[in-house]
């Protein structure tokens, strides 16, 4: 099919698309399946399960947070249906950015590449303050020695009354820049070393959460249970079925990072075959875990007291083996560093893709000739990260990365319908069960129900974000747009 000629909604043909990306290949084919299960797995459990979920239970909705990591899982496993027939059928780099460039035209794939940004970069922005709020604590405990706060929090932080953001007096957050630059540094030297680096983490991190599952599963006491679904206590997502649903909207984020496996389509071996296999095995892994964490933390404790920032040493703690604590704690640092390292090696093949196609600058494409890693873009997102993660506060970041990836996910499953319509007959080799629409229909609409649930800030943040996109696009992409010129 010729690509469009009306100019911003121009779409790239698959072929083209292939094309291109073999044309100036360079990167190594080096992952197998096992490697994208385990990328898909160290960039999901994260914080999300270690930090989130205790503020989740006590805050939104009691023993019933194990609902609400079944319906987030829910959402996230319609988006990752989609997100496979689309990666086996377009196994290229650029995610969903390139998915929507082959279906709904370069403007709106400007738009989904400019918001994946907040995704991958300010995704693992926001897991590097997580990750600086835990090791300080844990070095704390074991050492009795702290860093100065000052340089442990935020710079600026969020002034609600005046609705801006204002200066703290902190000094930039060093372990959340530090561990950023670390990480950028390991994406460098090469992807199947990172991705090596990545498998002994999620060895870690899922040996940690089966010793506590196996550790405290004995110590459960059904009555912490009861009520299941606390009584809604007057407002809107406090307890009760509205408080599952905004349990739901704030344990999504522990799900954010399966499509990640999608960035290295241009790394693996067999990608037709491993990608969808490697997002839908890691999502459903994951799941499990989710669960039977949640269901053995809330059986061991009253949920009244998981608020705090550590809710699995709270669990610990009610079964007497402190031991079990420090390992808890190293296999959370591992978890969190395994979800930077899988982000921060999502975003720059996004940009790479980008820069491809034009709507960035050609230098950013380069790859180095040695290592096979897109050096350029890897320094420049790990740098953006740091500073990112070294000054804005998390609550920020955090909204921002879930509103961010709500919408690519609603997005991509506009995506997967239009083109079951525009190439109902292309070879697709994952093809999404029941038929073409009723899995994109209620991923599309699951997605952007739990947006609707977010905070009117973020909402407010996700479009000053997007303006500035477009002025970036306006003043750059169109005008330097490959396709754009070829086509013209
Ligand atoms: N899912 C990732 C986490 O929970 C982002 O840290």
């Amino acid at each position: 099919m010729p690509p469009m000629k009306s100019a911003l909604f121009a779409t790239k043909p698959i072929a083209q698309l292939l094309a291109d990306a073999d044309g100036s290949h360079a990167m190594k084919r080096s992952l197998g399946m096992m490697d994208l299960v385990a990328l898909g797995i160290g960039g999901i459990i994260g914080s999300g399960i270690f930090v989130i979920t205790g503020e989740a239970a006590a805050a939104h909705a009691g023993p019933a947070i194990i609902v609400s990591f079944l319906v987030a899982g829910l959402v996230a496993a319609l988006a990752a249906l989609c997100y496979s027939e689309m990666a086996a059928m377009i196994p290229i780099s650029g995610s969903a950015y390139t998915y929507t460039y082959a279906t709904m035209g370069e403007l709106i794939a400007w738009i989904i590449g400019w918001d994946l940004i907040l995704e991958y970069l300010v995704g693992a922005a926001t897991v590097s303050v997580g990750w600086s709020g835990y090791v300080t604590t844990f070095f704390g405990q074991i050492t009795g020695l702290s860093l100065p706060h000052e340089w442990i929090g935020a710079p600026v932080a969020w002034d609600a009354g005046k609705g801006a953001l204002v200066w703290s007096g902190n000094y930039p957050n060093l372990p959340a820049v530090a561990i950023t630059l670390f990480v950028t540094g390991v994406l460098i030297l090469g992807v199947r070393e990172s991705a090596r680096l990545n498998v002994g983490i999620v060895f870690v991190k899922i040996a940690v959460l089966l010793a506590f599952i196996a550790a405290a599963a004995p110590f459960i006491r059904p009555e912490h249970w009861q009520p299941f679904v606390p009584p809604n206590d007057g407002g809107f997502g406090h307890f009760g079925y509205s408080g599952i649903f905004q349990g739901a909207t704030v344990v999504f984020f522990a799900y954010i990072g399966f499509d990640a496996v999608s960035t290295a389509a241009q790394e693996c071996r067999e990608p037709q075959r491993d990608l969808p296999l490697g997002i839908l095995i890691s999502l459903a892994v994951s799941t499990v875990f989710y669960i039977a964490v949640a269901a053995v933390l809330t059986g061991v404790v009253s949920y009244k007291t998981l608020g705090v920032p550590n809710p699995i040493d709270v669990g610990i703690a009610a079964t007497g083996f402190h031991w079990l604590q420090v390992v808890v704690d190293i296999g959370a640092i591992a978890g969190l560093t395994s979800v930077m390292l899988v982000l921060l090696l999502g975003q720059p093949r996004i940009f790479l893709a980008m820069a491809k196609d034009g709507l960035l600058p050609p230098w950013a494409a380069r790859v180095h000739p040695r290592l096979g890693t897109p050096y350029v873009t890897t320094l420049i997102t790990g740098v953006a990260c740091a500073v990112m993660g070294g000054v804005l506060p998390i609550g920020i970041l955090s909204d921002l990365t879930s509103i961010g990836t709500l919408f690519a996910f609603f997005l991509v499953c506009l995506g997967v319908m239009v083109l079951r319509r525009r190439l109902p007959d292309a070879e697709r080799p994952f093809r999404l069960p029941f038929g073409a629409y009723l899995i994109p229909l209620l991923g599309a609409g699951s997605a952007a129900a739990l947006m609707s649930a977010a905070n009117p800030a973020s909402l407010v943040r996700l479009f000053v974000w997007m303006a500035i996109g477009m002025a970036i696009y306006g003043l750059y992409g169109r005008r330097h747009s490959k396709l754009r010129n070829r086509s013209d």
